[in-house]
This record gives structure tokens, sequence and C-alpha cells, in this order.
């Protein structure tokens, strides 16, 4: 809760999966809102938060359980709009003196059709513009009778209360989730929600930028920072926005491991040093770390020596700066406590270091500027803070680097010939304006030669894979169904270029069971 110069919506999250598509979509709508878990939000948290309005998420649970989350019932002494989804429709009938029935014959998964009541309702302006309209049902349980000053505005064949409200309260329910792609139109109801409850939509880049710039000032004071940046989205937006705040006051630390792609160093120091005029260190370690891999071909091996080195690199620059904060690009997705069912409701915190160890090490307090910022609000606010379009849009890149897009071991020859591999498949994927349709696109060298017929000679050389996938969030993830054309003018243009790679194959494997990375 750091933020109060906007207004704000709080989500109470009954454990949901899909809890955090709400706080996409609201904003998207550019509300400000926070998602909390519901063992957190008693009566003094709702007064300290001071919502506008509050939803309650889905959740996993059964209000006919005893023991199972509850809403704290100052919620609805509020007099603030609420609105209830699925878990957080039954919650609300249950505690406000309706009833809700477990029973197998009217659970409810997948697509269902919702038909409008004989009432209007405010928050489905703009709905039901074919007749019935289509929603994502997931429940169990379901209510069997509403709570007094309720009245019904939508049905399914399995949900007589699939919307329900009382508007002597602005109090709304539905039995369906709105925030999931399933139910196309969902977006409007929210946008209808947020309007009654009085969002102006004053939640954008521009407002955040203004008040991430006095919150970086307030917390630092005249101490110094250090950052380290990858050439990341994420690292590089925090550190531009950061500069903003407190210009020579930062320091970035760039660790060059010999890891990186084509021109990808020069590219950084360009940027940050020479554009943005940030004081940069550019740590050329690439002996060090291509010496210690020397003969290491375990996945999990290179991983770990690389995160040690990475870890004594990063201190041994920092050290002499004497910083007193250390800078991460940590996003929400990273921070939000999440309810977990497995012993009992309690929280579960998700933590993310970028250079796990270090604060603790060299005794620093962290600068998450970030941490309130979905991916693509990252993204937005790179473009306002002027970072290049192409740069805020790239796609992401391991920490580890190319070492694990080498299976097998690491030599100086087969990350230049994968560099050059890299550069002419980028190359055409940007030709072909594939870009911004893939999640991720990138090259591995495969431990095996091949041979070949070039001319008039036999070749023997290196096998690649191109790998392209799509994906959300990059925690499940599918292949890229190029053209054949594509990928045969892909090949030909990496055989004829890239001199060490004779064969060139196309991973068409889903995640899961592969992952995205070779290792
Ligand atoms: P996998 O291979 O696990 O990757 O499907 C999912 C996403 O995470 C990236 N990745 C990493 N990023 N440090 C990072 O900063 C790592 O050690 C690491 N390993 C995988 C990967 O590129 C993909 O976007």
């Amino acid at each position: 809760m750091t933020d109060i110069s906007h207004d704000r919506l709080l989500i109470i999250d009954f454990g949901s999966q899909v809890t955090q598509l709400i706080a996409r979509r609201l904003r998207e709508l550019n509300v400000y809102c926070e998602i909390h878990p519901f063992n957190k939000v008693d009566e003094a948290f709702l007064n300290a938060f001071s919502p506008k309005a509050v939803i309650l998420s889905g959740g996993p649970s059964s209000v006919t359980t005893e023991g199972s989350p509850r809403a704290p019932e100052a919620l609805f002494a509020m007099g603030v709009p609420l609105l209830g989804i699925c878990y957080g429709q039954q919650v609300m009938m249950h505690q406000l003196g309706g009833k809700v029935e477990s029973g197998h014959d009217t659970a409810e998964f997948g697509r269902a059709y919702v038909s409008p009541g004989s009432k209007k309702l405010n928050i489905l302006d703009g709905w039901f513009v074919n007749g019935n309209e289509q929603v994502w049902m997931s429940h169990g349980d379901h209510v069997s009778k509403i709570a007094k000053g309720f009245q019904v505005y939508g049905t399914s064949p399995n949900a007589p209360y699939a919307i329900i409200a009382d508007l002597q309260r602005d109090f709304y329910a539905v039995q369906f989730h709105p925030e999931v792609h399933h139910t196309p139109n969902g977006a409007k109801l929210y946008e209808n929600f947020v309007r009654l409850a009085g969002f102006t939509g004053d939640w954008t880049m521009g407002a955040y930028r203004e008040q991430a710039i006095t919150a970086i000032k307030d917390q630092v004071g005249n101490q110094q920072v250090i950052c380290g940046l990858s050439g990341g989205v994420d690292s590089s937006v925090a550190a531009v926005l950061l500069h903003e705040a407190i210009g020579d006051q930062l320091t970035c630390v760039f660790v060059d491991h010999g890891l990186l792609r084509m021109d990808e160093a020069d590219e950084v120091v360009k940027m940050f040093r020479d554009h943005y005029n940030m004081k940069l260190i550019h740590a050329d370690e690439r002996e060090l770390f291509l010496g210690e891999l020397d003969g290491q071909s375990d996945p999990e091996t290179k991983r770990k020596i690389i995160g040690r080195l990475f870890i004594d690199v990063f201190d041994k620059y920092a050290k002499p700066i004497g910083a007193k904060f250390l800078a991460q690009g940590t996003l929400y997705p990273d921070v939000i406590e999440s309810v977990s069912f497995s012993g009992g409701p309690s929280v579960t915190i998700k933590s993310h270091h970028n250079v796990g160890g270090l604060p603790e090490k060299m005794d620093m307090a962290l600068v998450e500027p970030l941490r309130e910022l979905f991916k693509d609000e990252v993204r937005a606010l790179g473009v306002e803070l002027g970072l290049p379009a192409s740069f805020v849009g790239r796609h992401p890149f391991p920490g580890p680097g190319l070492a694990i897009r080498c299976p097998g071991e690491i030599t100086r020859e087969k990350l230049e010939i994968l560099r050059k591999a890299d550069a002419v498949y980028i190359d055409q994927i940007r030709k072909h304006n594939l870009y911004d349709e893939i999640w991720q696109a990138f090259v591995a060298i495969l431990p095996v030669r091949t041979v070949g017929v070039m001319g008039d000679g036999r070749t023997y050389d290196f096998a690649c894979a191109l790998r392209a996938v799509t994906s959300v969030d990059g925690m499940t993830a599918d292949y890229y169904p190029f053209t054949h054309e594509f990928l045969g003018e892909t090949a030909t243009r990496i055989i004829n270029e890239v001199e060490g790679i004779n064969r060139v194959t196309y991973d068409i494997t889903s995640k899961p069971p592969g992952t995205i990375e070779w290792e």
C-alpha cells in the first residue's frame, strides 16, 4: 500500500487461478488496484486502504464448508460498491443472508450462455447485444436463494442467479468469470462497474512516472544506488526511471559474461552511457566466465557457475561505490501474495532477485520502482520514458545467456557460430514482420556435427535448432507455426551465411512437456 494519490480499488483474493486477470482488466481501464489475500483483509486494513470499490474474487473453496474463507463483515458496511465473482458471489450471499448449496447437478464448468432478465442493469450496459452473452463458468456450488435486497438480472441454464444486484447498496455479483478470455465481452462489465463507482481512469503511465520519481527521491535521499543492468526490458526501464529521479547518484553495472548475443554489449553501452549519459560500468568479464565454464556440460553446473560468478563480479565493481541501495526491476506478479490452500489458508510470497544474495552480502536496501506494475505496463512506462519501442518490445533473454542455448560443452567457437546464426534468424523474423507476434525466438547450437555437401565439397559442421514460441507469461508456451516458405528461406540463409552450420531443424515442442530454453 504505497500509493494514496490515485483512486484505489481493492481485490480480495479467495484463491482463484485467475485473480490476476481481474487486476489486468482493471489496469487496462486505467484503474489502480491491488490484490490482497482474504486473510489479510480485516476492518483495520479496509480503513487504511480506503478503497473506492471492492471486488471479491473467485476461489476453490466451498462456503458450505466450515472454516472456509469469508469477507470481513465491515466490508458490507463501508458503503462502497462491491462486485462478487463466482466464489465472491457465493460468499456475499452466504454472509448477507442468502443461501449457497453444493450439488453436482448444478455444477457448471466451461462455456455457458447468459440470458438477460426483464429489468435493465447499469453494469450490463452494452451487454446482451446479441440476445445471449457467452460467459465462462467454473463452479461446483451455486446460489440457491439470494439475499434480501437483491434481484436477478441474468440467468444461464445452470445458474438461475448468474447476475444479481442490490441497487440500493451498489452490490453486484456474478456467477461467471468476466475477466477471462472466454467471456468475450467481460471487460465491458468491469468498465461499467468502475465507472459507476466513480473511477476517472487516473492511473496512467505519465502519472505513475511522476509519483515513482518522488517515491525514489524520498527513499534514497542523497545516498548512492547501484543497479544491475542486463539490457532486458525490466532492468532497463528501472534504470532510466532511477536516472531521471536521482541522476548521478545512480551507477549501473553491466556484466558482460561472454554469453551475450551479437552486438548486445555495444548496444547497451551506446544506449545507456552515450544516449542517457548514465554512469555505467561495463564489466568485461568474458575471460573469467568462459574460463570457468570450460569443459562443463551439465546444465545445472553451468547455471550455478554463472550465478556464483555474477554475484562475485557485481560485488567487485559495486563495493567501491559504497552504495546503500540496490535497484531491481521486480514486477507486480513477483510480489503478489498468493492464497495457498495447501496447509489451510496461508500466504506464500514469491520473491524474485535478479542478483540474488547480493543485498545481504553487501548490506544494501532494495529499491524496486516497478513493483506495482505488470509487464505490459513496464513496456508502456519505457515508451513514456523515451526508450525506443524496438528496445522495450524485445524478447526476453535469460540471465545465463547463450550458455543455456549451447547444450554440451561451451566453446568460444560454438558461441561465435551461435551468435551469427541467431542474428540471421532474428533478422529473418523482423523482415517478415513476425517479431511482435512471437514471445521469444532464438537459435540453439546442437552438440553434434553432421555431414553435408556444399558446392563440390563435403562438409562436417554443427546442426542447429530454431526455436520460436507464443506465450502469455512464459509459464506455458506453444511453438510458432511458421510457414514452410519462411523455414526454408531461413535455413538456406543460415547455411549460406554462417560458416560452421550445415543443418537446420525447427523445434516444435510445446511447454509443457518441453521448456522454452534447451537447458
Ligand atoms: P523455460 O526455459 O524455463 O524459460 O521454459 C521460461 C522463460 O524464462 C527465461 N529463463 C530465464 N530467465 N534467468 C532468467 O533471467 C534464467 O536463469 C532463466 N532461465 C530461463 C526463458 O528465456 C524464458 O523466457
